[in-house]
């Protein structure tokens, strides 16, 4: 901020230059060991990631990427088989030669105790030849079944440990889910903190890693105006919306048992609530945030009713129509069962229960094979108190809006009631609105790009720590409970047509905080 004559402590009104308060990401050189390497992930996500960065000069040096996995192939061959899965990306990229030239594989059994000695022998070798200072990422790319097996691999090898004096990290990168439930999260993280400690853990949810998402903290507790009206006494509600158009695809093994409430809700919907709900955390670091994060799951207000309860709608997509072509109902879906009670809906009214939010439902929606994919916060604000104009206007005038949005739009829109220009004295609702990369001339990075670095960088702000985990669980573990055991399970999931809405109530919620 650029100083002003006559202001001793700067300019007060308006800034010149971003403010970049974190320190630039730590160069820190190292290993990157990715098991499930000839995988799904490895080659949607991690590769065409880590690629991006070294295109843009922002992967550390020296660096590489050890895959691991079942398959038996020697390095030539599974860098031809990334290229060929990564083709969108690499093919006839002038720099993919370089790149590969970072890229190494050794097969692993991961049941198989001398497979990780072999590791930790080839890591070894690896870092006195590049001089990587013993730093070690693991990427479990795999299956979750398989992190308590990898996990307790690593550490019987003495992977997980790190070295004070010639300052060699180990870390650990965990996919969601984290667990089926609370036992099985405890039991999981038993296992991981056999060998890691919590510093070393990093549980992703791709949903903190996007910007806007990120920015909707940044907004809260960097601006002055925001923060006295976010409370009960002027906010209405609040909606949280991730609608999808896509439906199972090829993941009916995981979804089956999982559903929407496992899915989307314990990680990714229940971060965005603890964004918008969270008091502000005593300093800008990842663990006060994350103290406060916690707070918010243990203040919901818990569903206690048996059968169905009060608050709770889940729905199951049948076919329709989407985009112009037809899809097929969940049921068809390839590996499901044709009586399969998953719920691929839920619409969820929740009270934190603490003197900010006392009595302001927060609405939670997410579905698939919804109209069309959309992501984004809604705050909606009490109305004025028109007296003023009841007479002329009636009582229809809108309330303030604050929309967070976060897919397609990714912009910031306050909503607000102005005069139509003209003779006749009528209002209209007019939106004030910031696309969030507007001036913004630097390059965005993707949100695998982001957490492999902030992995790199040590900086877990914008990852699970185990205690939210929990409490997370705590929370949505006996509503899953009461669902499944519910006598009239299949009565309580509503039907809804591809390419719609969703069943009747929560298409008029969607409606409303879709406008
Ligand atoms: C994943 C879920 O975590 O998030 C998927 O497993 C879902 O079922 C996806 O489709 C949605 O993510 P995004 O970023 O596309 O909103």
């Amino acid at each position: 901020m650029g100083k002003v004559e006559g202001f001793p402590g700067g300019d007060p009104g308006r800034g010149d230059l971003p403010t970049c308060a974190l320190p630039a990401p730590d160069q820190s050189p190292c290993l990157l060991v990715i098991f499930g390497a000839t995988g799904d992930l490895t080659a949607r996500k991690l590769i065409p990631a880590l690629f991006n960065l070294f295109l843009n000069g922002i992967l550390p040096r020296p660096f590489a990427i050890i895959g691991c996995g079942r398959t038996i192939l020697d390095g030539d061959a599974f860098r031809l088989l990334l290229q060929e899965k990564c083709a969108a990306t690499t093919i006839n990229h002038p720099r993919w030669a370089e790149f590969a030239t970072l890229i190494h594989y050794q097969a692993l059994e991961y049941g198989d105790a001398n497979g990780y000695h072999q590791l930790a022998t080839t890591l070894t070798e690896l870092d006195q030849r590049l001089g990587c200072g013993g730093n070690r990422l693991f990427d479990l790319a795999v299956p979750p079944e398989l992190y308590p097996l990898i996990g307790a691999g690593l550490t019987g090898a003495g992977l997980a440990r790190e070295y004070k004096d010639w300052a060699g990290w180990a870390r650990l990168v965990v996919e969601k889910p984290f667990g089926h439930d609370l036992e099985s999260a405890r039991k999981l993280d038993l296992v991981l903190h056999q060998g890691f400690k919590e510093r070393q853990i990093f549980r992703i949810d791709h949903y903190l890693a996007k910007e806007t998402v990120q920015n909707a903290i940044m907004l809260r507790f960097a601006n002055g105006i925001f923060e006295p009206l976010w409370n009960r006494n002027h906010i209405e509600y609040v909606g949280i919306v991730a609608a999808e158009e896509l439906g199972v695809e090829q993941r009916a093994g995981y979804y089956e048992k999982a559903g929407v409430l496992r899915d989307m809700f314990q990680n990714h919907m229940l971060q965005l609530l603890a964004m918008i709900g969270m008091e502000p955390p005593a300093s800008f670091g990842a663990e006060r945030i994350r103290d406060e994060q916690v707070k918010v799951f243990r203040s919901l207000r818990p569903f206690t009713a048996a059968g169905q309860p009060e608050g709770l709608l889940l729905g199951q997509y049948g076919p329709g129509v989407l985009a112009g072509r037809p899809v097929v109902g969940y049921r068809q879906e390839p590996g499901v069962a044709p009586d399969s009670l998953t719920p691929t809906l839920a619409m969820m009214r929740l009270y934190i229960d603490n003197w900010r939010w006392q009595g302001v439902p927060f609405y939670l929606i997410s579905g698939k094979r919804l109209a069309k994919k959309a992501t984004r916060i809604v705050i909606q604000f009490k109305g004025a108190p028109n007296a003023l104009y009841r007479e002329v206007l009636g009582d229809t005038i809108g309330a303030n809006r604050l929309t967070l949005g976060i897919y397609p739009d990714e912009d910031i829109r306050l909503s607000f009631q102005a005069k139509v220009p003209g003779h006749r004295i009528c209002l209209r609702q007019v939106d004030l609105d910031f696309n969030y990369y507007e001036d913004y001339p630097g390059r965005v990075l993707e949100a695998y790009e982001k957490v492999l670095l902030d992995c790199i960088r040590g900086e877990q702000m914008f990852f699970w720590r185990q205690d939210g985990v929990e409490t997370a669980w705590e929370f949505l573990a006996p509503l899953i409970d009461i669902c499944e055991q519910c006598s009239n399970r299949a009565g309580q999931l509503l039907p809804y047509e591809s390419g719609g809405w969703g069943p009747g109530a929560v298409a008029e919620w969607l409606r409303k905080l879709m406008e």
